[in-house]
């Protein structure tokens, strides 16, 4: 697997890759659309990852290969690469040099070739482990000395401004910083980091990802009309972001809101709680006492903030049903997946029961596996 990309990179480039770089998916275990309103969140980073092949070249061209494309290189000058110039998987790898050059570093063209094995479309992030990895790769090659949280700061302005995702730095930051046995407690303000140690097995705990396979995608509206009412409301509010807002101001602030969004206050200011809440729990060794924060987060997004889906309200109401300890959607929602946490004992009886509801209901079948905090980008070769 780890060597699709670069045997993918002789096939089609001719000759050997210089390295190969990979940079992993996420999944974030509770601060759902807190990182766009300056809050907390905490991810972890996934096992499965992208991979990206790279070679320098020297005539300011940009050749973009995918084993999950569609079989053509994309080739681009890098001159005049701009928002626009080119759509599909093609737009996240250009983004990255799009956003290096425009910062001001000196980076030209390269080879790539992409090797995935993150699902597309769950919500666990995809699109940050292609920009991580082709941002670390371009970082590598071309000697730039970026950091980590560097690269995705990078990373996450080629989705912005490239792309067209007004997304906020969580995903690109998981894929980037994370480390393994460890979730990312982040505060997306002045992206302090805390790795936040979290040995499931060791608590006889497993974290299982329940993909419901209702592809999501950020980039229709819905994302960004949330983000501009949240936006909107602290500016009511008088504040500089929704982090301002406390609980103890909550209630007197909803009251003080047009109707609309009342509730997505309500949301963003209880879910920095649950983050510091588990967090708490985490550092107190009480993993099992995650599973009611996840579950009142998932009502939180379903009820609040309205980004739930049938799918996902399944899994979460069937996990917890068949005894998971707690259960959420994770990522921006309207489909994607979920996240479930489990007594290793019982792994077996929540995955069939989750699977045969699906089953009843007409659903497409899930796809669950389960996850342990991983590493974030890296060199490979
Ligand atoms: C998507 C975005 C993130 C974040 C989540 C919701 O994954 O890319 O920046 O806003 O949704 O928490």
């Amino acid at each position: 697997m780890i060597d699709e990309a670069a045997t993918d990179f002789e096939a089609v480039h001719g000759g050997r890759p210089t390295g190969v770089w990979a940079a992993p998916g996420r999944v974030n275990l509770i601060g759902e659309h807190t990182d766009y309103n300056a809050g907390f969140v905490l991810p972890i980073a996934l096992p499965q990852t992208t991979r990206v092949a790279a070679r320098r070249r020297e005539d300011g061209r940009l050749r973009l290969y995918s084993a999950q494309g569609d079989g053509t290189i994309t080739d681009l000058p890098l001159d005049g690469l701009a928002p626009g110039v080119t759509a599909g998987w093609a737009g996240y790898p250009a983004g990255v040099f799009w956003a290096l050059a425009e910062a001001g570093h000196p980076v030209g063209g390269a080879d790539l070739s992409v090797s995935s094995d993150v699902p597309a479309g769950a919500g666990l992030s995809s699109s940050a482990a292609l920009e991580c990895a082709t941002a670390a790769a371009l970082n590598d090659l071309y000697g730039l000395g970026l950091s980590a949280p560097e690269l995705a700061l990078i990373a996450q302005r080629a989705e912005n401004a490239f792309v067209g995702v007004p997304c906020g730095a969580m995903d690109q930051m998981a894929s980037a910083c994370c480390t393994g046995g460890s979730a990312l407690f982040l505060d997306t303000r002045t992206l302090e980091q805390r790795h936040v140690p979290l040995d499931l097995a060791a608590a006889g705990l497993r974290l299982l990802v329940i993909d419901t396979r209702v592809k999501h995608d950020l980039g229709d509206g819905a994302y960004a009309t949330l983000r501009a009412g949240c936006e909107r409301a602290a500016g009511l509010l008088g504040l500089p972001a929704l982090r301002d807002l406390g609980p103890a101001d909550l209630a007197a602030a909803v009251d003080r809101l047009p109707g609309e969004l009342g509730p997505l206050v309500r949301h963003v200011v209880t879910e920095n709680q649950r983050v510091t809440e588990t967090v708490d729990h985490l550092v107190r060794g009480e993993i099992a006492a995650l599973g009611p924060v996840l579950t009142a987060g998932h009502a939180s997004l379903r009820e609040d903030y309205q980004v739930s889906c049938p799918e996902t309200d399944l899994a979460v109401e069937t996990a917890v049903a068949a005894g998971a300890l707690g259960a959420r959607m994770t990522g921006g929602g309207f489909g994607g997946s979920v996240i479930a946490l489990v007594e290793a004992a019982r792994l077996a009886g929540v995955s069939d029961a989750v699977r045969a509801a699906f089953r009843s209901a007409g659903f497409a079948a899930p796809v669950v596996f389960t996850a342990v905090p991983s590493a974030g980008v890296r060199r490979l070769a």
